[in-house]
């Protein structure tokens, strides 16, 4: 016999009258000492309310089922009729119940640390460690498995999308060789060859640009992706991307082909036309946003006031913009004075919030923030105010001033002013409640390409160039030349190349980042030696790319996409671990499976590892 006929999700008026098999959890039961006990039976479907009447059976059996609890697993046969008591338009079922006419328990429960309910014990869910912990209760709360659902759709409108575009779905390995793209890797000991380690790739870049040399033409991959770094809210060591890459194109085709995916997913998953998605070059976005990732669902856009800061006699201003005065606009080390225009912040920024965005820019490096009001009758107040009073017609022209307004102000290098600003920018937002609150589809959602990238940035730490996205992106067609011919002790020169990379960002979020890569083994030597590698050390490390690219490789360029992050904007959640299915804590711990664990002293022999290290005590 069926374990079931039916899911808990499924019956509705027109199977009145039918026998039928369900099976399930017990969601809620509600024995009323009237000799019936109603139990709501839940599956990954819905809820479908089943009725045990006591005329109908013997006492043993209606003990047994008055003993039913909250998550045991039983199996129920009976007869679909009306509802009785009157529908239920909060279920799907709402109109029908089933009255038992045989039951069997499938599976009884031991007392449960938390109850999978959407509301949680007093309107909140019980805190994450034990809910990670038991992952598997809490994957069996109707959000929850809603939020897989919506993960899987995903899957398949991507995997529709390129399939119709001529992409094809290829594997890469996961035991993959050391080969440095920014972050710290996971490395594995290999038993076979003493000594030695895998890495797990951080991406499948290599893979795929090698795909390219190999006539693939266009690949896709939902791909996980390994790096070890500290988890934030949306950033976890182990992820997944959709991964892209296609051949003989310019940036432009594979932008194009990238704003049709994003159109027919938002599409397929929330019914939104994603109008055309503007584009932004990387100056503009730091200019006016201070951030590469711009978040432009409002305002409070920055405005370098230097050349009004520099008729003052605020000696804060002046000394600041005598630093690297020599140097180009935007240099990161020129000293500059920006400003946010705060419309109505006179009320609605507290002494106590603008004293705390002094010590907010102070932690991103910045000497500090000053605030000045702009009062009713249109002069400064407080703070600077008085060194403000000769520059004032000019500063309300540029900044766009106007009475009740607040000014804050950071003066600084450009590097540091413009980062500080952007980010308290947001924190402005936030503080003054500037951020939409997601709609009935997730939106409002802004939508941008961020374009013209430089190529290379310094290290903050070891001061060294790095590369701004990765080591095989290509500078922009008209910069290649400059690039090839450039001195790499040239620091200007080097800071001025732009890239052709591009990202897409949604909301402030960066969903995905790609670019055209180098294809010419002499512009990928010339990046590594900027990045400070020798030729045998370049060799050493990328000697399979370097030379699959001397044997006739196609130009080529790509995109990935933060997956998660997707599922994260479709389900509403600012916590990636909500939408992975078993992640890890803030410390990269699976606390289901108590993962990274101790490995054996046998283990560690196989793989020729020796521990040095005791872990720290307490
Ligand atoms: P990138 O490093 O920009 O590019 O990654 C692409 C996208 O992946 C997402 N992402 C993450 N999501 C969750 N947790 C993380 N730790 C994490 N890191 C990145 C972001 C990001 O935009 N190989 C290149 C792509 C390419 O050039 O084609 C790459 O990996 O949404």
């Amino acid at each position: 016999m069926l374990i079931r006929t039916h899911n808990c999700g499924q019956l509705r008026e027109t199977n009145i009258g039918a026998t039928v098999r369900l099976a399930g959890w017990v969601n809620a039961y509600r024995g009323h000492g009237t000799g019936l006990v109603f139990i709501d039976l839940r599956d990954r479907y819905g809820v479908t309310q089943v009725v045990f009447d006591g005329e109908q059976h013997d006492p043993d059996t209606m003990k047994l089922a008055d003993h039913l609890r909250n998550e045991d697993v039983i199996a129920v046969e009976g007869t679909v009729r009306i509802r009785v008591g009157g529908e239920n338009p909060k279920l799907v079922t709402g109109k029908v119940e089933v009255v038992v006419s045989k039951f069997e328990v499938l599976g009884k429960t031991d007392p449960l640390p938390f109850l999978p309910d959407d509301s949680g014990s007093g309107g909140k869910l019980a805190n994450e460690d034990i809910r990670g912990k038991y992952r598997y209760i809490d994957l069996r709360r109707p959000a929850m498995q809603h939020i897989l659902s919506s993960r899987h759709r995903l899957y398949q409108s991507t995997r529709r999308y390129f399939d119709e575009n001529g992409f094809l779905e290829i594997e890469t390995p996961i035991l993959y060789k050391s080969t440095p793209e920014g972050a710290r890797e996971f490395l594995v000991p290999s038993r076979n060859v003493p000594g030695s380690w895998y890495a797990l790739p951080q991406s499948p870049q290599l893979f795929k640009q090698i795909l390219m040399v190999a006539g693939c033409d266009r690949y896709m991959q939902i791909c996980r992706c390994f790096r070890d770094e500290d988890p934030r809210a949306d950033r976890q060591a182990e992820f997944t991307q959709i991964d892209l890459e296609m051949s003989f194109v310019r940036r432009e085709q594979v932008m194009e082909m990238m704003e049709g995916f994003v159109r027919r997913l938002w599409k397929d998953m929330c019914g939104y036309d994603v109008p055309p998605i503007p584009r932004m070059p990387y100056r503009e976005a730091m200019e006016r946003f201070g951030i590469d990732r711009p978040d432009t669902r409002y305002g409070l856009e920055i405005t370098d006031i230097s050349e009004v800061a520099a008729r003052t006699d605020a000696a804060f201003f002046t000394e600041t913009l005598a630093k690297g005065a020599d140097r180009p606009r935007f240099n990161s080390k020129r000293g500059v004075v920006k400003a946010i225009r705060i419309p109505g912040g006179a009320e609605k920024l507290t002494r106590k919030l603008t004293d705390g965005y002094h010590e907010f820019v102070r932690s991103f490096g910045a000497g500090g923030c000053a605030a000045v009001k702009v009062n009713a009758q249109g002069d400064f107040e407080t703070g600077i105010a008085k060194f403000l009073a000769p520059v004032k017609n000019e500063l309300f022209a540029v900044l766009g001033l106007r009475p009740g307004d607040t000014v804050l102000f950071v003066a600084d290098l450009y590097a540091v002013a413009t980062k500080a600003l952007g980010e308290l920018r947001q924190k402005v937002a936030r503080d003054i409640g500037l951020i939409p609150k997601p709609g009935s589809e997730g939106g409002p959602w802004n939508f941008l390409f961020v374009i013209d990238f430089p190529m290379f940035e310094r290290d903050k730490e070891s001061g060294r160039w790095i590369a701004m996205h990765h080591p095989f992106t290509a500078p922009r067609d008209d910069q290649a030349d400059a690039f090839v011919h450039a001195d790499v002790n040239d620091e200007i020169t080097i800071e001025s190349i732009v890239s052709a990379g591009y990202d897409i960002v949604l909301n402030g979020q960066e969903i995905a980042g790609g670019s055209i890569r180098i294809h010419d083994r002499t512009v990928q030597s010339k990046v590594f030696q900027l990045l400070g590698m020798t030729p045998e050390q370049a060799r050493e490390k990328f000697s399979f790319l370097l030379e699959a690219l001397s044997y006739g490789a196609p130009p080529h360029g790509g995109i990935a996409f933060g997956l998660d992050r997707l599922v994260m904007n479709f389900v509403g959640t600012a916590n990636i671990r909500d939408v992975i299915a078993f992640p890890k804590t803030q410390t990269g711990q699976d606390l289901m499976t108590s993962a990274p664990s101790k490995a054996t002293d046998e283990q560690l022999r196989d793989v020729f590892v020796k521990s040095t290290h005791e872990p720290p005590r307490g």
